[in-house]
């Protein structure tokens, strides 16, 4: 089986968020269970930092026919680091050799149609220079989707499967009416209407309304959006596709987020790595984390901690109205994001000691929180999956985390495999409530022994979710290829327009153009 993961951000080459952490690493996982998986991605100005010496080109030229008007690209190629799996990246400095991803913090490009439109409509017509036919695409939320709606257009020889990590309303990816055109959709095909009409385009519906086969990052997530009421405006195509949309928890790179190899855990700066036999580790981690930090070296004080994009959705509106009133504790915040969330933890830590808030992105000191700390906070509003309190089980921090999404699939409170504590109704006395179990928890040394080891055995890891991928992308074969459905054979024609097709449009149809297309 032959697979393309398409994604506008990989981990570690360029990083937003959760996206990133998926794409860099289910592939690896795929590629374990002898899939030929392979990646693709933009190269933004990180790319070259990261990949340094091991780029190599791998075509040289490629034409890509936008709607109007001819451009083109060209491939570069290295592997995800730590692995075999091969990953490309989109050459063209106009729409990608830029600092950020999407945009400014907090704002969006504004030719964001037109770049990701270009990267759809490059990745089908790089197959042929390439030489390599995948039997699936694998796209990743609203950035990728086009190119199941090339798919389905054309009929082009390859499954695909669409992966919503967030359909959240500004997650989706929606353009005004004047801009649809430059997508270059043929509008008169009959699927168009559930995700273009006079309000303008909704790219999440497309990938929706057009792939062959639908996941999202959890099973609860997937029951969530079926559900008008929790279904962020999709739950009608959700419920339509029926079958078709499978919940499939993420996993998380076990190699990467491994407290007994983990290499920022260095003995200089007093951290320690640690395993489930060998726990005092763990306890010098909390300490090398405190004297880091600057807070008072005591063992004794649970030490809570929250990593994370600060947005509304991680429910910190809840953690500011609890935080005044909590005592006998202390909290460490690593993050950036709304102002009005970094003036408020800024200000908290300048009155009290116990209190610090590194409002940054730091990979390293991420790594040195999950292990250092007692108890993590994941209060949030919605979260599809949530990959911070894998990370923190894994690291024996014990999840304090709201009943939604993908942390209800992760989290229990109750049963034999209760790992953390859990609260439903979105409220501050309910976020209290949950976090003061923990806290009164902590103090029966035994229990929270036994509660830790509980957390650090849960199985987080991508191998089962891996499995259920390989089958999702033979169903999703199997609908767009029939023929090729047992035996991925190869392939009997290219996917898409040769460079040779340069001189004339490549669609069979052309779209209506509503507007000019503007200069190369
Ligand atoms: C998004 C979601 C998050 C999920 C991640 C990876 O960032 O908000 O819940 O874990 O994607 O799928």
């Amino acid at each position: 089986m032959k697979v393309l993961l398409v994604s506008a951000e990989v981990t570690p080459f360029a990083k937003v968020g959760g996206l990133a952490d998926v794409a860099g690493s289910l592939p690896k996982a795929l590629h374990d269970l002898g899939v030929d998986i392979r990646v693709l991605m933009p190269k933004y100005r990180s790319v070259v930092n990261v990949a340094g010496s091991d780029l190599h080109r791998a075509v040289e030229g490629c034409a890509v026919q936008m709607p109007g008007f001819l451009s083109g690209c060209a491939l570069d190629e290295s592997r995800l680091p730590g692995s075999d799996v091969p990953i490309y990246f989109v050459e063209h400095n106009d729409y990608f050799w830029r600092d950020a991803v999407y945009g400014p913090p907090g704002g969006a490009y504004p030719d964001n149609l037109e770049r990701l439109s270009f990267l759809c409509r490059a990745a089908v017509a790089l197959f042929a220079p390439l030489g390599w036919q995948p039997d699936v695409v694998h796209l990743n939320d609203w950035h990728t989707s086009l190119i199941a709606v090339l798919a389905k257009e054309g009929s082009l020889p390859f499954g695909t499967v669409f992966t919503g990590h967030n359909l959240g309303g500004a997650y989706q990816g929606v353009f005004p009416p004047e801009q649809t055109w430059i997508s270059g959709i043929d509008e008169t095909k009959p699927w168009v209407p559930s995700f273009l009409d006079d309000n303008g385009l909704n790219l999440a519906r497309a990938g929706l309304a057009c792939a062959d086969m639908i996941t999202t990052v959890s099973p609860t997530y997937a029951k969530e959006l079926r559900d008008p009421k929790t279904g962020a405006g999709v739950s009608d195509l959700i419920r339509e596709r029926g079958k078709d949309v499978q919940g499939v928890l993420n996993g998380i790179d076990y190699g990467y987020w491994n407290p007994e190899t983990d290499p920022y855990l260095s003995d200089e700066d007093g951290y320690a790595t640690f395993s489930l036999d060998h726990l005092s580790g763990k306890a010098a981690c909390k300490a090398a984390l405190q004297k880091e930090m600057g807070l008072p070296i005591q063992p004794d004080v649970p030490l809570l901690s929250i990593v994370t994009r600060l947005d509304d959705q991680k429910g910190l509106d809840l953690l500011s109205e609890i935080l005044p009133g909590l005592r006998g504790m202390q909290l460490v915040v690593l993050g950036t994001g709304a102002k009005n969330y970094e003036d408020f933890f800024a200000k908290q830590a300048a009155m009290r000691p116990e209190i610090v808030a590194a409002l940054k992105f730091d990979e390293k000191l991420a790594h040195r929180i999950y292990a250092g700390s007692d108890i993590f906070l994941m209060p949030s509003r919605f979260e599809p999956c949530g990959l911070g309190q894998m990370i923190s089980l894994r690291y024996g921090t014990v999840p304090v985390a709201r009943k939604t999404g993908g942390l209800n699939d992760t989290v229990f409170e109750t049963g034999k495999s209760a790992n953390g504590f859990i609260f439903e109704p979105y409220t501050a006395e309910d976020f209290k409530s949950a976090l003061d179990r923990a806290l009164a928890a902590y103090q029966d040394k035994a229990a929270w022994a036994a509660l830790m080891a509980r957390a650090m055995k849960s199985d987080n890891s991508w191998t089962a979710s891996a499995t259920r991928f390989v089958g999702i992308y033979e169903e999703a074969l199997a609908h767009a290829v029939p023929s090729r459905a047992k035996k991925p054979a190869a392939p009997k024609k290219p996917a898409a327009a040769k460079p040779s097709a340069a001189k004339k449009p490549a669609a069979a149809k052309k779209p209506a153009l509503k507007k000019k297309p503007p200069i190369q």
